[in-house]
């Protein structure tokens, strides 16, 4: 008994371009005098683009202050200062535990998908190399509901041909596990701050595929008690 997919969320799971994110929101949030600080970050993890620029706005009680062209001018210069950023990737910025993983997964037969709603995920997994382990990722430009909603999960999972029910799904992000749940997934976080998830981990080096296969099995026999 095992999971037949494993779906993974990108930035902070395979990579840290959350830190880059951050990076280049500060920059812009500092040009128009909102400051912008590692615990608003934490809010924008799993936060689609727009949907981190207005948080970042109200914040700064800002919302009011730019039209919608602007909004989209901001959001653009700071994915191109996010971009640029993106070529210090490489091999070897892949985290800890996460390309053993992956490797592992393919040996067991077990399916690998991506379900981030960066709209530079293809980009970033090419610069890691990592594009042949995926067998399929989601497109996060068709996505009309970010996450917390499970709309990207279980588009990952219908892309890969497999039930929600027999996947298991891993995030940084609190939306993140809000989304996996609602999918009807099983949820692995990453991190220490993370409610609802239904193993915790601190970082990815503890990850690996005995400890996801007791896991899958000790949630199973919990449930057919
Ligand atoms: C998520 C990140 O993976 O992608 C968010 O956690 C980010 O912080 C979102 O805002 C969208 O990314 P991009 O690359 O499309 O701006
Ligand atoms: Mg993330």
């Amino acid at each position: 008994m095992k999971p037949l997919a494993v779906i993974f969320d990108l930035d902070g799971v395979v990579t840290d371009t959350a830190h880059l994110h951050f990076l280049a929101w500060q920059r812009i949030a500092h040009e128009i005098g909102i400051a912008i600080d590692e615990q608003i970050n934490e809010q924008l993890k799993g936060i689609s683009r727009m949907g981190s620029l207005e948080r970042i706005l109200r914040s700064g009680g800002a919302e009011h202050r730019y039209s919608a062209q602007d909004k989209h001018r901001l959001a653009e210069r700071k994915n191109a200062f996010y971009v640029a950023s993106l070529q210090q990737l490489n091999p070897g910025s892949v985290l800890p535990g996460i390309a053993a993983l992956l490797e592992e997964l393919h040996r067991q037969d077990v399916r690998v998908g991506l379900a981030s709603v960066s709209l530079n995920a293809p980009r970033i997994l090419e610069a890691l190399g990592l594009v042949e382990q995926f067998d399929f990722c989601a497109d996060a430009s068709r996505i009309q509901r970010s996450k917390p909603d499970p709309e990207i999960f279980i588009a990952a999972c219908a892309g890969l041909g497999v039930a929600p029910a027999n996947c298991i799904g891993i995030e940084d992000a609190q939306a993140g596990i809000e989304s996996i749940n609602a999918s009807g997934m099983l949820s692995v976080g990453i991190g220490v701050q993370l409610l609802n998830a239904d193993l915790l981990l601190p970082d990815t080096a503890q990850l690996n595929w005995p400890l996801l296969q007791t896991f899958w099995l000790t949630q199973h026999s919990v449930n057919a008690v």
